[in-house]
C-alpha cells in the first residue's frame, strides 16, 4: 500500500510538465507527514500519516516522544511523535509548479524527552514567506485552552518544482508534529476593497492564514465532509452571532437541490449553502437590528480578506430580499441581493472583500447585515450562508505575536502551582485520591473527602482541543479579552471586561442600583439560598417581572472565576431544559447574575425535604422531570460546539417552574470538554459529595460520564425520596449511590424507594427506571450510558407507565427521536430570554438532616432484564 502511493505520487509528479493536470482531487497531490515518525500511522479517521525523514535536506533533527498524552487528543498520530530541531532545518516537497498549495502545521506542546515546549520559541518561513515568528506554541494552546494546534495557510503558486519549509529556532529549539500539504485550484481571485469600492485587490498571488471557517445557521462540517478533498474543517457560527437577535436559522428543503452552475464544487461544500441564518419575523424588528458577528483576537496590523457565501433556497426573484453587509462597521456592499447575484433559486455564489483593521483596533472584525430598504424589496430581511476569513500576507510574514494568556488562566495556573508544592509535602495525589475514592461514601471520609476536592488540582490541565486555527475558536476562555484590566487576587475587579463581547451582547447589564432595588437592599428575608458564589435573592425587577439574584461574595475569589464563566456559559446556552441568564450586574466590586425566578424551586425540596403538606410529586411527574433534566444536560453534552461538563449534577441543581417543567441550573462549575468520543479533561476534581463520580476521583479526569454518574445518583434520589448522603443513617446506607446499587443487585430494591410511590405505579416502569440508574453508576465510565441513552430508556419508562400494555412504543420512539433533532437545531435558537430561572441552592450540611423513608416490600418481577433493547442506535 505504501510503495503504491509512492509509485503513484512519483509519477503524477513527473508527468506535471506533460499534462499539467489540474487534479486537485487526487491523492498523488497531498502530503501527510507524521514528523519524526519512521513509519507510516494511522490516526483516528484513519488518514495514513507517512515518515517525514526523507524530505529533510542537511540537519534531519531528532526524532522524539512526547511524555505524556493529553487526554483531549483526538489521537496518538501525528501528536505523540514530533521532530525536534536544534539549529535551522529544511524540509524540501516536490510540487507541482504553478499550482497553490495548502500547508498544515500541527503541533502538540509537550515535554520530549530533555526538550520542554515552554521552552521553544521559533520561526517557520514556508516560500519566503514567514509565517511563524518567534513562536511558541506552548503560549498559544494555553491562551486558546488547548492541547494542540494547526495553523493553516494558502500559499501562493511557486515558479519552481519544490516547496521549501525552514523551522528555525530562535529559543531553545523548533518541533513540529505533522504536515500536511494539499494542492488546490486558486480559489482566491480579485476582491473588493471595503471603504474604496472603486479598488479591488488581486489574491491570485497572495499567501494567506485561514483565521476562521463557518457554516452559519448550520453545523460544523469534518474535514472528511469537506470538498474538494480539501479536508477543511467548518465550524457552526453560534459563538460568535452577536446581541441577543440571533435572527432564525433556515435549512433548505429536501427537494431543493444546491446547482452549483459553473461554481466549482471545492469552493464549499454543499452543506454550506443548504443552511443559513437571516432575520426575525417583524419588520419593525427586521429593521431596528443588524444581524451580527463578532470574530475576535484577530491581529490588527494586517488586511483581511472575508469570504460570504450566499445561497438563497426559498426565493426566486430578484428584488425580493435586498441588504446592506457592513465590515468593520463600513459598507461593504451597499445593495446585496442574491438572487440578483446567481439568478435563481438553490444556486450559490460567494464574494470576497478585503477590510484593513485600523491601527488601535481592539482585534474584533465585525459582520453585520441590515435590509436595505432603499432599494424597497419585496421582503425587510437578509440572509447568509458561510464565512471564510483569511489574513492577508503583509511584507513577506504573516505572523503575528503570542497571544497574551487570559487572566482566567493565569490564575488557575496559579492555584496549580501552589497545589504541586502542597502535594509535594503530602506524597502522591493520586493514591490518596484513590484511596479516599473508595470511601466516599462513609460518613466518616466526609471531612477529608472535603478537603481534598478543594486541594485537588490536576497537574496537567490543559483542556480542550478539537480546534486548530489561531483564534477565539474557543468561546469560554480562548476570547477572552486581556487587555489592559487588572486581575484580581481579591476578586475585585472589572469581571466583566473578562467577558467576550458577544457574550456581553447576549446579557442586559443591570446597574447595582437596579439591583438594591429588586432585593430590597438585599433583605435577608429575600434570601432564597446560599451557595459557593454567595446568596441567591429573591426579586422584583421592570415592576413586576420576579427574578433570582445571585450576588457574589466579594470575599470569595472563586466567585470571580465563576462568575465569568456562568455569563459565558449562560449567555451562549440557549435551551428549554437549562436555566439561561437574563442580565449581570457589575459595578463597585459587586457582581451579580440575574436569572427569571423559578416558582416551584428545586426538585429536591419536592422529594424529601421542606414543607411535607405539599402534594408529594407523582411518579409520572418525577419521570417527566427527569426527562426534562436529561434532555438539558443531553444538550449540554452534545449540542453545543463544545462538549459541557456540568460538574455538579444534584437535585438541588435541578429547578422547576411553573408548569412543572425542570431546568437544569448552575453552570458555574462547568468546564467545556473535547466535542467527541472518548474524550475527557484533566482538570480539578469539583462537585458535590454523594455524586462524586469514582472514576473521576481516581483518575482525575472530566467526562460526560461523570456527568451520567451524578445523574444516576439523582434517579436513584427521585425513586427513593432520600439524600445522596445520609450520615445519620447505618453505616452501609450512608451513600444512596452505594445503598440503592446494593439493593438493585440483590433484588431488594422495593424495600427503599419512596412508600408514597408503593402501590400507584406500574412495577415494570419502576423496574426500567431503577435498571437505568443502576447502569449510570457502573465503575467504570465507558460501561455508563450516555444521556441520549437514558433519554430513550426514561421515556420507555414513562411510557410502561402510560402505557402499560405497550400498544403505543413505536410511535413514542419515533417522537423523541424527532424532539431530539428539533432540539438541536431549533430550540437554542428559538428561545431566547423566556423561562429563565433559578431555585434555591443547598449546602453539604442539609444532606444530613434527615429523614428515615419506612421501607416497605412489595413484590416485583425479577430484575434481570436487559439494559436497554432501545438504545440508541446512531451513535454520535
Ligand atoms: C537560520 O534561519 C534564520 C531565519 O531564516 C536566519 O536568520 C539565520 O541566520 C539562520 N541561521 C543559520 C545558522 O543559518
Ligand atoms: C459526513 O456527513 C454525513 C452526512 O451528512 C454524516 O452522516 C457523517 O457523520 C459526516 N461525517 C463526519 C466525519 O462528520
Ligand atoms: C463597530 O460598531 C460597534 C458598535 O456598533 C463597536 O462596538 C465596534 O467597536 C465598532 N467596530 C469598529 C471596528 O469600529
Ligand atoms: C448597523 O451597522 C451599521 C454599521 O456599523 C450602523 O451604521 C447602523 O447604525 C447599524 N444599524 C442598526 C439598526 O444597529
Ligand atoms: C423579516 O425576516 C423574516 C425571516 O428572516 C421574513 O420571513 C420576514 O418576511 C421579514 N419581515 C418582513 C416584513 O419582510
Ligand atoms: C517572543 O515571545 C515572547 C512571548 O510572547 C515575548 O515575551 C518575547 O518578547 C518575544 N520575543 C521577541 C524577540 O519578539
Ligand atoms: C407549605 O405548603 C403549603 C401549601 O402549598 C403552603 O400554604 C405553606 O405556606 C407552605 N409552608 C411553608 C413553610 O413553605
Ligand atoms: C399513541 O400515542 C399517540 C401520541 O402519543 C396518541 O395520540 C395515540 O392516541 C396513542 N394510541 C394509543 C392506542 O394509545
Ligand atoms: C430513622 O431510622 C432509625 C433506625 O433505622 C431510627 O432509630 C430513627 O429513629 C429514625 N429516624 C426518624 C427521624 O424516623
Ligand atoms: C422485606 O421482605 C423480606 C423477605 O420477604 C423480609 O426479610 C424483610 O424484613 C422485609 N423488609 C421490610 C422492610 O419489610
Amino acid at each position: 500500500m505504501r510503495i503504491k502511493t509512492h509509485i503513484v505520487f512519483f509519477i503524477s509528479f513527473v508527468s506535471v510538465f506533460l499534462n499539467g493536470l489540474h487534479a486537485a482531487n487526487s491523492d498523488s497531490d497531498s502530503l501527510i507527514l507524521g514528523c519524526g515518525s519512521e513509519n507510516e500511522a494511522k490516526d483516528a479517521d484513519g488518514r495514513k500519516w507517512q515518515p517525514d525523514s526523507k524530505y529533510l535536506t542537511g540537519s534531519k533533527g531528532s526524532p522524539a516522544q512526547a511524555q505524556y498524552q493529553d487526554p483531549a487528543l483526538l489521537s496518538e498520530v501525528p501528536y505523540m511523535k514530533a521532530r525536534i530541531f536544534t539549529s535551522n532545518a529544511t524540509y524540501k516537497f516536490p510540487v507541482k509548479p504553478k499550482q497553490r498549495y495548502i500547508i498544515r502545521l500541527y503541533f502538540y506542546p509537550a515535554v520530549y524527552g530533555s526538550n520542554n515546549a515552554e521552552q521553544s520559541y521559533f520561526a517557520v518561513i514556508a516560500n519566503g514567506i514567514t509565517v511563524l515568528q518567534n513562536f511558541s506554541a506552548s503560549i498559544t494552546c494555553k491562551a486558546l485552552t488547548q492541547a494542540y494546534i494547526m495553523r493553516e495557510y494558502f500559499l501562493a503558486p511557486l515558479n519552481k518544482d519544490s516547496l521549501e519549509v525552514t523551522f528555525s529556532p530562535s529559543a531553545g529549539f523548533a518541533f513540529v508534529n505533522g504536515i500536511e500539504l494539499i494542492g488546490t485550484p486558486d480559489m482566491f481571485g480579485s476582491a473588493t476593497i471595503v471603504g474604496a469600492s472603486d479598488q479591488t485587490f488581486d489574491g491570485k498571488s497572495t499567501n494567506l492564514q485561514t483565521m476562521f471557517r463557518v457554516n452559519i445557521g448550520g453545523q460544523f462540517i469534518s474535514p472528511t465532509n469537506d470538498s474538494g478533498a480539501l479536508s477543511r474543517t467548518w465550524y457552526d457560527d453560534f459563538a460568535y452571532v452577536f446581541g441577543a437577535q440571533l435572527g432564525v436559522t433556515n435549512e433548505a428543503a429536501k427537494d431543493v437541490k444546491i446547482d452549483y452552475k459553473d461554481m466549482p464544487g471545492y469552493i464549499a461544500p454543499v452543506d454550506i449553502y443548504k443552511t443559513s441564518r437571516s432575520m426575525g419575523e417583524k419588520k419593525d424588528i427586521n429593521l431596528s437590528y443588524n444581524l451580527t458577528w463578532v470574530f475576535n483576537q484577530v491581529d490588527p496590523k494586517f488586511m483581511y480578506l472575508v469570504r460570504l457565501h450566499f445561497c438563497d433556497f426559498y426565493l426566486s426573484k430578484t428584488n425580493q430580499i435586498v441588504f446592506t453587509v457592513y465590515i468593520n462597521n463600513q459598507t461593504a456592499e451597499a445593495e446585496a441581493d442574491v438572487i440578483g447575484w446567481t439568478g435563481g433559486k438553490g444556486v450559490p455564489t460567494y464574494r470576497d472583500y478585503v477590510v484593513a483593521l485600523k491601527d488601535g483596533s481592539d482585534g474584533n472584525l465585525w459582520l453585520a447585515l441590515h435590509p436595505a430598504t432603499k432599494s424597497r424589496p419585496e421582503f425587510y430581511d437578509a440572509l447568509i450562508n458561510g464565512v471564510e476569513i483569511f489574513k492577508l500576507e503583509q511584507g513577506k510574514t504573516l505572523a503575528g505575536p503570542n497571544p497574551n494568556p487570559s487572566e482566567m488562566l493565569a490564575k488557575d495556573q496559579e492555584r496549580e502551582r501552589s497545589f504541586e508544592n502542597q502535594q509535594q509535602q503530602g506524597g502522591s495525589g493520586t493514591n490518596k485520591a484513590h484511596v479516599i475514592g473508595g470511601a466516599a461514601g462513609g460518613a466518616a471520609a466526609f471531612g477529608i473527602v472535603a478537603a481534598l476536592c478543594i486541594a485537588v488540582y490536576q497537574r496537567k490541565k490543559k483542556a480542550l482541543g478539537t480546534e486548530t486555527h489561531t483564534s477565539s475558536w474557543l468561546p469560554l476562555y480562548g476570547n477572552s479579552h486581556t487587555s489592559g484590566t487588572k486581575s484580581t487576587i481579591s476578586g475585585k475587579s472589572t469581571a466583566s471586561s473578562h467577558l467576550t463581547t458577544a457574550a456581553q451582547g447576549r446579557c442586559r447589564r443591570f446597574s447595582f442600583i437596579e439591583m438594591k432595588q429588586a432585593t430590597k437592599s438585599f433583605d435577608e428575608s429575600n434570601v432564597i439560598g446560599v451557595g459557593g458564589f454567595g446568596k441567591v435573592y429573591k426579586g422584583v425587577i421592570d415592576a413586576g417581572t420576579k427574578v433570582a439574584i445571585k450576588r457574589s461574595n466579594p470575599q470569595s475569589e472563586q466567585g470571580v472565576h465563576e462568575f465569568q464563566t456562568e455569563i459565558e456559559m449562560l449567555s451562549e446556552l440557549r435551551h428549554k431544559h437549562l436555566v439561561s441568564l437574563i442580565g449581570f450586574c457589575d459595578e463597585d466590586n459587586e457582581m451579580c447574575l440575574v436569572y427569571d425566578f423559578m416558582s416551584r424551586g428545586t426538585l429536591r425540596e419536592h422529594l424529601y425535604k421542606g414543607n411535607k403538606s405539599q402534594a408529594q410529586l407523582s411518579w409520572k411527574k418525577r419521570l417527566e422531570i427527569c426527562i426534562g433534566a436529561a434532555k438539558g444536560l443531553h444538550y449540554l453534552h452534545t449540542g453545543a460546539r463544545w462538549t459541557i461538563i456540568h460538574r455538579d449534577v444534584k437535585t438541588t441543581n435541578i429547578l422547576l417552574d411553573e408548569n412543572w417543567e425542570a431546568k437544569v441550573s448552575d453552570f458555574g462549575l462547568s468546564k467545556t470538554g473535547p466535542n467527541m468520543d472518548n474524550g475527557h479533561v484533566s482538570t480539578v476534581v469539583k462537585g458535590s459529595f454523594g455524586y462524586l463520580d469514582p472514576e473521576y476521583f481516581r483518575r482525575q479526569q472530566l467526562t460526560e460520564k461523570s456527568d451520567v454518574y451524578s445523574f444516576g445518583v439523582v434517579l436513584f434520589e427521585a425513586l427513593c425520596a432520600r439524600p445522596a448522603l445520609n450520615p445519620s443513617l447505618p453505616k452501609e446506607q450512608v451513600s444512596l449511590a452505594d445503598w440503592a446499587l446494593h439493593c438493585q443487585r440483590k433484588g431488594t430494591l422495593e424495600d427503599i424507594i419512596d412508600p408514597h410511590l408503593k402501590g400507584k405505579v406500574n412495577m415494570e416502569s419502576i423496574k426500567k427506571f431503577a435498571d437505568t440508574a443502576e447502569k449510570c453508576l457502573s465503575d467504570a465510565g465507558t460501561d455508563r450510558p450516555t444521556l441520549n441513552d437514558i433519554l430513550w430508556n426514561l421515556e420507555f419508562a414513562l411510557q410502561l407507565q402510560d402505557d402499560p400494555d405497550g400498544s403505543n412504543h413505536s410511535s413514542r420512539r419515533a417522537r423523541s427521536d424527532s424532539d431530539d433533532a428539533h432540539l438541536r437545531n431549533q430550540n437554542m435558537m428559538a428561545i431566547h430570554y423566556s423561562n429563565l430561572s433559578l431555585g434555591s441552592e443547598s449546602d453539604l450540611n442539609e444532606e444530613s438532616n434527615n429523614n428515615n423513608n419506612t421501607n416497605s416490600n412489595e413484590t416485583t418481577g425479577d430484575s434481570s432484564a436487559i439494559f436497554s433493547q432501545i438504545v440508541n442506535p446512531k451513535g454520535r
